[in-house]
């Protein structure tokens, strides 16, 4: 029997960061991210209904999605949100699902789900296990500073426009904290994940 493992965390606490860990132990990781960046590549079904739902205002001049500033709308303005969700998280939870079938047919038993807003979109339901990545606001703003290169106040305004992580705490399996080194995290990811393995 497969295992699906939800990873999941808080803007920049460091699911990226602990997906590689999983990779580098030979456990396939499927990034939502990246599947949902995909779907707005031009000529896909979601660039189409964006399309046809926000017209050519947010295209660049080349035609292509301006990612952007779609994401400035959809930070800025809830209704978009949900119009850009709604197109989107369905097709992201189809090329999941999918996903893991075809890992499975490959023989995988531990398949890990890179999703943020596990919880927000119910997508722990379809997980065995779900894991959050905590880091503290501090460091999690400091981090998301540093790699977005984004204004303290945007970073933060980010932070705050997402659950807060004690509601997601609350929700997950497991705890891994990247509070500290990226070594520790290590230490601790390994426990976890070894704990897993012998239940
Ligand atoms: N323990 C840590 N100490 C210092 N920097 C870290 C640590 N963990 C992650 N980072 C850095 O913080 C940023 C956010 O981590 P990332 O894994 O991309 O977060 P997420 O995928 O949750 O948004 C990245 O630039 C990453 O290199
Ligand atoms: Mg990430």
């Amino acid at each position: 029997m497969v295992k699906i493992i939800g990873l999941t965390g808080g803007i920049a606490t460091g699911k990226s960061t602990v997906s590689k860990m999983f990779k580098e132990r030979d456990i396939p990781v499927i990034d939502t991210d990246k599947i949902a960046k995909s779907l707005l590549n031009k000529g896909s079904e979601a660039f189409q209904e964006i399309l046809t739902e926000f017209g050519e205002t947010v295209l660049t001049p080349n035609g292509e999605i301006n990612r952007k500033k779609l994401a400035e709308k959809l930070f800025h303005d809830e209704k978009t949100r949900q119009t850009i969700n709604a197109i989107i998280h369905p097709k992201v939870k189809d090329i999941v699902r999918r996903e893991i079938t075809r890992l499975e047919s490959y023989g995988e038993t531990l398949i890990v789900i890179d999703v943020p807003l596990l919880f927000e979109t119910d997508f722990h339901q379809e997980c065995d296990v779900t894991w959050l990545v905590f880091a503290r606001q501090k460091d999690q703003l400091e981090r998301l500073v540093e790699r977005d290169q984004i204004s303290e106040d945007y970073a933060m305004k980010k932070i705050k426009a997402q659950w807060p992580m004690s509601k997601k705490k609350a929700l997950a399996d497991v705890v891994i904290d990247n509070s500290k080194s990226i070594l520790e995290t290590r230490k601790a990811f390994d426990k976890a994940l070894e704990r897993m393995r012998n239940q």
